[in-house]
């Protein structure tokens, strides 16, 4: 095979095009990135953030501890506890905490004296309960105080934070921190290693915080920035809509410094004022009497980012330790909303005002839910009507979508808006995938004057508590194990291009690539059929592997490779999908079950 390079197509590539995207799924944050080694530190997890969680979660304790919220360090962090001596309380941490011969910690609480003499001790404590490391925590009388103290460990292994509190003393606690120092002597914000790992990708940009982190379940869960700003005590937690607790200790400025340890360009995705579209029929959306004080948020969110020091937003920035401005340059409005006329009003309010007051900020725009449907077309409708610069669209589809599609953008039309490619995966984990992104991303880079940004997803997953598959980065509490597509990122992003040219390629260049589709297939009712052709991959028969909430029956496999799949229960008015795993390979069919009205329909 030869391959000789001709004379550039006269496309050119964003330097911003590809970038990485950051959400709290799959406890990438407290657990993950966030260097916190202490587990619901402040008494907040509730039964809301998960059915039988609560103040005591990762907590054990031996004696009298009562729950309390009268008179709280702050009002956002509402629960704390108070101890009765003789009392020992344990955190578990994540996993346990994995302490280092010789290493520093840094331990913070709020605390104080009710009642009393003596001192509490404070340890790392082993598994036979013998201490890695110790200190005793001083609790002055007269009302919450905040202490701070360094553990130096005498002995390296797995251990957990235990407070003992003597017989006679009575003291309440809140807030309780422990977090390894850095180099410096002082305690990190972000895991070294993970923070390694992603400088490693050189990205352009961060997107963050969603996802549907970003406009949550329902508008109290919906993020709202200036709410993870500002000491720990006065955020606010919340329950996370992938079914687990967010302590907010990575807000919007570690948010913005990580970016800035990246060297990358922030790009906030910020609520259209309304909350998940996976809240269909339950529509949320800020009323309209409140939604100029959102939009004043959201350009309160700019001046925090680029103003200066004369700007009430960008003194606040300094005086929370960073008077440099952050530059911001796009920001994202809405992700994957359901394109309804509450959305569309919304999204133009915020859009007028952003475009008015702050010209230096290009705003991105929402393609709607994925997969491509109905939402989507009316979304890049609305995209074109409101002149949105750039438009963001996602697709985590099989391998084999991703090769059928590799002409996706040859033809959009180029007068209107660019594409930010923002969350995409060839599903599943495999270097079949990673091969199919790559091949997509030479896609992308050849319709570099149309495709602007690109940014896979998820970013990272804890071992053990992933509520998303593939993801980019999988970690446990000591290793870091970047997948197969991490490194097609890594290629990509290092070895950037700043231009296309024609390529000649002689000799065999015939790879088999499966036939396009007829079209997506949807079911809407029970009783609805379709035919599958292709019912083999690789020779080896298919099988359902995942059917969300809707369930279908699959016949028997025809020595032709043809099977009929039957709906036996829809959930759902649109959009559901039917995967058909082959038994041993990492391949799968992808079937929509949707609205369309008992069709059947044969894909290839
Ligand atoms: O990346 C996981 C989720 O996929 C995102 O939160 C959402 O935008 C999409 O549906």
């Amino acid at each position: 095979l030869s391959l000789t390079l001709g004379e550039p197509t006269g496309v050119t590539l964003d330097p911003d095009l590809w970038g990485i995207f950051l959400e709290d799924i799959n406890w990438s944050l407290d657990g993950g990135l966030n260097a916190e080694l202490l587990r619901n530190g402040d008494f907040e997890f509730t039964h809301a953030d998960r059915p039988g969680w609560g103040p005591l979660t990762a907590w054990q304790h031996t004696g009298e501890v009562e729950i309390r919220t009268e008179d709280p360090v702050h009002p956002h962090n509402g629960t704390y506890v108070r101890l009765t001596g003789p009392v020992t309380l344990t955190n578990e941490g994540f996993d346990a905490i994995r302490v280092e011969a010789g290493a520093r910690y840094r331990f913070s609480a709020f605390t104080w004296r009710v009642q009393g003499v003596g001192e509490a001790a404070l340890a790392i404590v082993d598994a036979a309960g013998e201490p890695l490391a110790q200190a005793t925590l001083a609790t002055p009388e007269g009302g919450w105080h905040e202490a701070s103290l360094d553990l130096v460990a005498e002995r390296g292994g797995l251990g957990r934070l235990r407070v003992t509190v003597p017989r006679g003393l009575t003291l309440e606690l809140d807030a309780l921190s422990l977090r390894p120092c850095g180099s410096d002597g002082e305690p990190l914000t972000f895991r070294q290693d993970l923070v390694d790992t992603l400088r490693a990708l050189e990205p352009s940009f961060v997107r963050f915080p969603g996802g549907c982190v970003a406009h949550g379940l329902g508008l109290g869960n919906l993020y709202h920035w200036k709410q993870t700003v500002g000491p720990r005590e006065e955020r606010v937690p919340s329950f996370n809509t992938w079914g687990y607790h967010q302590s907010r200790q990575i807000g919007y400025l570690e948010y913005f410094e990580l970016c800035e340890l990246l060297g990358a360009t922030p790009m906030p995705i910020v609520a259209a004022g309304v909350s998940c579209q996976n809240l269909r029929g339950r529509a949320a959306c800020i009323p309209m009497e409140d939604m100029p004080a959102y939009v004043q948020d959201i350009l309160d969110l700019v001046e925090f980012a680029n103003g200066g020091p004369d700007t009430r937003w960008g003194a606040r920035r300094a005086e929370l330790g960073h008077p440099e401005p952050f530059g911001l340059r796009w920001l994202g409005l809405g992700n994957e909303d359901e394109i309804t006329r509450d959305f569309e009003v919304r999204y133009a309010m915020v859009a007028e005002a952003l475009a008015s007051q702050h010209p230096e900020v290009t705003v991105i725009g929402t393609a709607g839910p994925q997969p491509f449907g109905p939402d989507f077309e009316r979304g890049w409708e609305f995209a074109r009507e409101q002149r949105v610069a750039v438009v963001d669209e996602h697709a985590y589809r099989t391998p084999r979508w991703f090769h059928q599609n590799l002409d996706r953008y040859d033809d959009y039309d180029r007068e209107g808006p660019a594409v930010y490619f923002g969350e995409y995966a060839a599903r599943t984990n495999s270097v079949r995938s990673a091969l199919a992104e790559a091949a997509f991303m030479i896609t992308m880079e050849r319709n570099g004057d149309i495709v602007r940004l690109a940014s896979y997803a998820p970013l990272l997953a804890r071992l053990g508590t992933t509520q998303w598959v593939p993801d980019l980065i999988y970690f446990d509490a000591d290793d870091v194990l970047p997948s197969a597509s991490y490194h097609v990122q890594r290629m990509f992003s290092v070895e950037r291009g700043e231009a296309v040219v024609d390529v000649a390629l002689e000799g065999e260049t015939h790879v088999p690539v499966p036939p396009r589709p007829a079209g997506n297939v949807r079911l809407a009712a029970p009783g609805a059929r379709v035919r599958v052709d292709d019912a083999s991959i690789d020779g080896a028969p298919v099988a359902p592997v995942e059917v969300g909430e809707s369930e279908v029956e699959l016949g028997a496999i025809g020595a032709d490779g043809v099977v009929e799949l039957t709906a036996t229960r829809v959930e759902g008015s649109e959009g559901m999908i039917v995967r058909l795993g082959g038994t041993g390979t990492d391949d799968f069919l992808q079937v929509d079950l949707g609205s369309w009205q008992n069709k059947t329909t044969v894909v290839h």
